[in-house]
């Protein structure tokens, strides 16, 4: 059965549907987001697709973590009721034209450095929302500059669907889960709780009273920059609704944070509370 048509038949017996997109390779801060839509939703779509729109030229789409069936077995164990795996045609049919930019909120961060990124994952998220039509739809404070975006987008184009935020799930270690982190080395991935480490660095100064963005963020960078094995891309302070960047913490603050193990592209933050 198409999956709207399923979605459909729910909402008609007064079921609450609740929706979490995906790209597979899954892992616990998915599967986070699946119990936390079973929580709030009588019945959770997932959907796998690795949207080839998101991804720079030169990052390679083709080398994405990608395990089917592995995704498909977790899913059934976390409870969610219909997994939704369109294919490239069904998503971009010949003669698709269409591309969604909400500016602002792009400037900064990734979008400074992911030229057509957040363009790719506005219109995909835009499709795939119109195709199931849920009541809820799920993301994770992970990437939060996707999450800001995808709210903005959905209230400009009143797209009807309210969105919810599910926290980050952390490894033992307290390096970010991410379906990347399968792609670091060994000694590569023993470095990378230097990212979470450089982030809880500066919560303890923010503890302390230091309220300067550049004293905080030099202070971040001097713990990342121990790991020799670390590029930092970018580290800024932004205002968590706007993505501007701030020199002073005054208000609640996201502190984000992309750093390069190789290849690896790794990304994190954190609220800061003055
Ligand atoms: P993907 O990277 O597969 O992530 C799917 C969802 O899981 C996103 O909302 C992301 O923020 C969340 N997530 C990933 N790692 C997490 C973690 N450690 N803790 C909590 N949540 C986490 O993000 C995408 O896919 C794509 O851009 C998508 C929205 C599906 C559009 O293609």
């Amino acid at each position: 059965m198409q999956v709207g048509k399923l979605v459909e038949r729910w909402r008609g017996a007064g079921m609450k549907v609740g929706f979490v997109p995906t790209m597979g390779a899954l892992h616990q801060g998915h599967l986070s987001l699946v119990s936390l839509a079973l929580g709030e939703a009588d019945r959770v779509i997932v959907s796998i697709f690795v949207n080839p729109s998101q991804f720079d030229r030169g990052e390679d789409l083709s080398s994405y973590p990608s395990n089917f069936d592995e995704d498909l077995k977790k899913l059934d164990e976390a409870g969610a009721h219909c997994v939704f795996f369109p294919s490239v045609d069904e998503i971009y049919p010949e003669g698709f034209s269409t591309s969604i930019h909400v500016s602002g909120l792009t400037d900064t961060l990734c979008g400074r450095f992911r030229s057509g990124h957040f363009d790719g994952v506005a219109t995909v998220c835009a499709i795939l929302l119109s195709i199931v039509r849920p009541d809820i739809a799920l993301f994770g404070r992970k990437d939060a500059q996707q999450l800001a975006v995808i709210r903005r987008m959905v209230d400009d184009l009143r797209l009807g669907v309210e969105i919810h935020a599910g926290d980050i799930v952390r490894e033992p270690d307290g390096l970010a889960m991410s379906s990347r982190n399968s792609c670091l080395d060994p000694e590569e991935r023993k470095q990378a709780s230097v990212i979470n480490s450089g982030l809880s660095r500066a919560a303890e100064l923010v503890l302390e009273g230091e309220r300067d963005a550049e004293r905080i963020c030099s202070a971040v960078r001097e713990v990342i920059d121990k790991a020799s094995l670390a590029t930092l891309q970018y580290l800024e302070l932004v205002d968590p609704d706007s993505m501007k960047p701030l020199s002073k913490l005054t208000t609640p603050a996201l502190l984000a944070v992309a750093v390069y193990f190789g290849h690896t592209r790794l990304i994190d933050n954190l609220i800061l509370e003055p």
